[in-house]
């Protein structure tokens, strides 16, 4: 792993490792690319639903990236959708149009302690191997243990014969176990959106998690490296459950999560869009823009970017006058310990930077947006973009930085992109790559895209675009479909 402060890859070192993303990449998707019978009945099991109910406007459509990414699986496929039932929605049964949705009730207190506690506290930091900021208590493994139940049962109860069940995320991670002992007849996948990292193995409950998720039939990860890590995680025979069609052990396969291109353009077409675009590039007045957009989450090193740009200022890579930087910082887990300091923080950071380095008719070169922006003005800022900065820590996958290959290609900005993001295994070869846990080589990183002559970022631009749309969320699903109907 990458160590803070230590010095940015060579041009050589870079080379290669781009090399290596890529060549591991072709041979993932084409052993993705099996054919296989068709799935029977879906049930996709998840953290939330993909719309929550607000109290005087209604139902809409949840945040976050999975319900995103599942929206297209859910146009082409029958499926059922369980999902945890918040306090304010638990009244509400929704007619939802593209199919049932099940919201699984949980005790509040049980909710705090698997969500809050175990999931974001404990498994959060050990997936992404961030080893200082792992908390354990055994109450939260408890309330984990019971949170997991409570779907599980659910799905017990009202899951057809022989249904296929599409399993997501951390918080989850105990329900194939769970399963597999009370239905053996289910064949039931797993799909981690976040990295893999040793450290799952070394909690207390490491191997009960790792037994647990050896009962899934067939595991995705994003990554190759991730496929690796968690095999070695898993036990070396599969456990003993109710079912003699559990195999030994799940099929591990590399799952890269993606987009939807076409959707993508349909947004950034819409007018609406260009309504805000036009109103981004009227502000510029001719100078570049830069933009970043992430959760305010420790593993997004917004911080580490913020020490990055003030460095690329301090060694006049960046003229205040001639640049523009957009954070947006969207707050994210208030209940979960460290989340607010560390948001803190960051607006106290943007702030000095900002003010270090105000223009000559004193205004700011960098403004931090200390909120979610919607759909629009994602698509809006991105494609307006001359270098987007995805600078991730560590990354399960990071869908800006996909989304910004669609909306910015006529552009033909610069990806300056964190290595440890999964991502980098698909746009790497076409991106500038650098340390996100280093200011020093996201400092070098902005150098070397200022100074890419127009050719070759078209020529990445077009890369980029086109790695999106040979593997969208499409091809995602139906690979990961396809995988669980061979198992
Ligand atoms: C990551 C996780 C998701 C989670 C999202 C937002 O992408 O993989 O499961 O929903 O972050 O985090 P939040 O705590 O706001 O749900």
């Amino acid at each position: 792993m990458s160590t803070s402060g230590a010095p940015g890859p060579t041009a050589r070192s870079r080379r290669d490792r781009r090399d290596a993303l890529v060549d591991g990449r072709r041979d993932e998707h084409r052993n993705g690319r099996r054919s296989t019978r068709t799935i029977g009945e879906l049930d996709v099991v998840a953290n939330r639903l993909p719309v929550a109910w607000t109290d005087g406007v209604g139902w809409e459509r949840a945040p976050g990236g999975l319900v995103t990414a599942l929206e297209a699986v859910v146009r082409r496929h029958r499926l059922r959708w369980f999902g945890a039932a918040t306090a304010a929605d638990g009244d509400h049964r929704p007619a939802w149009s593209h199919g049932p949705l099940v919201g699984v009730r949980v005790d509040p207190w049980i909710t705090d302690a698997a969500v809050t506690g175990m999931a974001n506290s404990t498994l959060w930091p050990a997936l992404h191997g961030i080893g200082e900021r792992i908390r354990w208590r055994d109450s939260w493994w408890d309330g984990y243990v019971d949170y997991n139940r409570a779907f599980a049962d659910e799905i017990v109860a009202t899951a057809a014969r022989a249904a296929s069940i599409w399993v997501h995320d951390y918080q989850l991670l105990l329900v194939p176990a769970m399963l597999a002992a009370q239905r053996p007849d289910l064949v039931v996948g797993l799909s981690i959106h976040t990295p893999v990292d040793e450290a799952l193995g070394r909690l207390p409950a490491g191997d009960a998690i790792t037994d647990a998720l050896s009962a899934a039939a067939v595991i995705g990860v994003q990554t190759d490296r991730d496929r690796r890590t968690l095999r070695d995680l898993l036990p070396e025979r599969g456990v003993s459950t109710a079912s003699s069609r559990v195999p030994a052990l799940p099929e591990v396969i590399t799952s890269p999560v993606s987009i939807d291109p076409d959707a993508a353009l349909a947004l950034l077409r819409d007018p609406a869009t260009d309504a805000i675009a036009q109103r981004v590039r009227g502000r510029l007045e001719g100078r570049y823009l830069i933009v970043g957009i992430d959760r305010v989450d420790y593993t997004k090193a917004v911080e580490e970017r913020l020490r990055g740009i003030d460095l690329a200022f301090r060694r006049g890579h960046l003229d205040p006058d001639r640049v523009d930087i957009v954070q947006v910082a969207q707050p994210t887990r208030h209940a979960v310990g460290g989340y607010a300091a560390h948001r803190v923080e960051v607006e106290r950071l943007a702030h000095e930077v900002a003010s270090q380095w105000t223009r000559r008719d004193g205004s700011a070169p960098l403004r931090l947006v200390p909120e979610g922006v919607d759909r629009r003005t994602v698509a809006a800022l991105l494609s307006e973009a001359d270098l987007a900065l995805v600078t991730p820590r560590r990354d399960g996958m990071n869908l800006v930085s996909k989304e910004f290959s669609i909306y910015n290609e006529r552009h033909g900005g610069v990806l300056v992109l964190s290595e440890q993001a999964g991502a980098a295994w698909e746009l790497g070869e076409h991106s500038v790559l650098v340390d996100g846990s280093s200011p020093a080589s996201i400092a070098d990183g902005i150098a070397e895209a200022m100074h890419l002559d127009h050719d070759r970022r078209r020529e990445m631009a077009r890369g980029r675009a086109g790695a999106v749309r040979r593997w969208t969320v499409h091809d995602w699903a139906a690979s990961f479909l396809r995988s669980l109907a061979a198992a």
